[in-house]
């Protein structure tokens, strides 16, 4: 019996998202009928003995130290890059001139002219690129998106978003590509770019960020932490919307807590990752006699995701996320071009760009002040 036929993959990064993003590519042909059956068909990664035992335990066959080698391999149609940001540019870059379709990691790169060249380089190469902004493919916050698009909760008018975790807690963590700014380990980075795109993606562009942050460790395993503990921001939208974003990796006792909140002119909704099957939400039209917000179970066979999933009331967790973004790459594979792309990568990091130098000068700065104000496609 002869299914679709294959598409293959090389994987650059056996760490966690290598994990992540093989399980991906196994589960996508469970939850929907694809064009192509996607078979990851080599990885690569530094170390040599750590990248075969990666390999043998995600049932990877072939494995690589060269990641150079893994993209000009004839048996490899998609790059997919889940090494540190510092590296993705340039892996990307020579994805796409080698004629590959790229999946990268979030966020794009170090910074805006970085991202920029390889959307530049994407586009000039004609190859699908996609950037692994995996949260929106949660069914709940599909969900919000779909509801806030569809005018739920009106006008928006506030927005607000926090990413607190206690990965860098403890002083005698020791030092790693996280604390280096020069592979891109800043927490704005890290953590505010998934916020940053679905702030981007629910409530529209941001017009201008005041910013502030810390560095509360500065020092681990005898060097220089150079990237930031926490940060904050507020934010104007170009609609005149309002938003504050919090992101923080030393909030001791938060794992990875994330909520995001839209308050419009008629209702109110909000996501919280603990429950990540939920949404809450109210309406100004609302029965006065129940005043507050009632639970959304963002499971029902209606709402975005759930229908390839499980029963109603069975939920998912953090890995359908993968699933559901191979599943939404290729089941339009080779027509439909790939969403969120490189664009929107791009647009991310000018927003990261416009934090770092906010909070640096201590002064509001315009999204344009980064971008020339040149748009991107999103
Ligand atoms: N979407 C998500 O939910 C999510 C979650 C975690 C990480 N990420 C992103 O995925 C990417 C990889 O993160 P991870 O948590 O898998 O990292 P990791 O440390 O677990 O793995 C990093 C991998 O990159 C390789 N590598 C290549 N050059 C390196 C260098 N100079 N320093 C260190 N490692 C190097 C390592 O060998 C390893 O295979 C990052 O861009 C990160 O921001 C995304």
């Amino acid at each position: 019996m002869s299914g679709p036929p294959e598409l293959r993959v090389g994987i650059v990064g056996y760490g966690v998202m290598g994990k992540a993003h093989c399980y991906g590519y196994r589960v996508a042909p469970m939850l929907r009928t694809l064009p192509v059956t996607p078979v990851v068909t080599v990885m690569s990664g530094r170390s040599g003995p750590a990248v075969a035992a990666a390999a043998a335990a995600y049932g990877v066959p072939q494995h690589t130290t060269d990641w150079r080698a893994l993209v000009a391999r004839d048996d490899v149609d998609v790059v997919d890059i889940c090494t540190p940001p510092g590296t993705h540019a340039e892996i990307a870059q020579a994805a796409a001139a080698a004629g590959k379709a790229v999946l990268c990691e979030k966020p794009l790169a170090l910074s805006y002219p970085q991202a920029a060249a390889a959307l530049a380089a994407a586009e000039s190469a004609g190859v699908h690129h996609a950037v692994g902004f995996n949260y929106r493919r949660l069914p709940a916050v599909a969900l919000m998106r779909r509801m806030v698009a569809d005018g739920a909760v009106g006008e928006v008018r506030l927005w607000r978003a926090t990413w607190l975790s206690d990965e860098f807690a403890d002083p005698r963590t020791p030092y790693d590509w996280r604390f280096d700014r020069a592979m891109g380990g800043t927490t704005i980075a890290d953590l505010g770019s998934h916020l940053i795109d679905m702030a981007l993606w629910m409530a529209g562009g941001i017009a201008s960020v005041g910013a502030q942050s810390a560095t509360f460790t500065a020092e681990r395993s005898g060097q220089a932490v150079t990237v930031d503990d926490a940060s904050s921001a507020l934010l104007r939208f170009e609609s005149g919307a309002l938003g504050t974003m919090e992101v923080a990796r030393a909030a001791v006792r938060r794992p990875c807590d994330f909520t995001v909140e839209v308050n419009g002119s008629r209702g109110t909704l909000v996501f919280d990752y603990a429950r990540l099957n939920e949404l809450r939400y109210g309406r100004a039209d609302d029965d006065p006699g129940l005043y507050g917000m009632r639970r959304i179970r963002a499971e029902h066979p209606s709402h975005p995701y759930a229908a390839s999933w499980w029963p109603l009331g069975q939920g998912v967790g953090y890995g359908a996320s993968f699933g559901n973004q191979v599943a939404d790459l290729l089941e339009g594979w080779p027509e439909a071009p790939w969403s969120p792309g490189f664009g929107q990568g791009a647009a991310v990091q000018a927003v990261c760009d416009a934090m770092e130098a906010s909070a640096a000068q201590g002064r509001w700065v315009a999204v344009s002040e980064v971008t020339g104000a040149r748009p991107h496609p999103r």
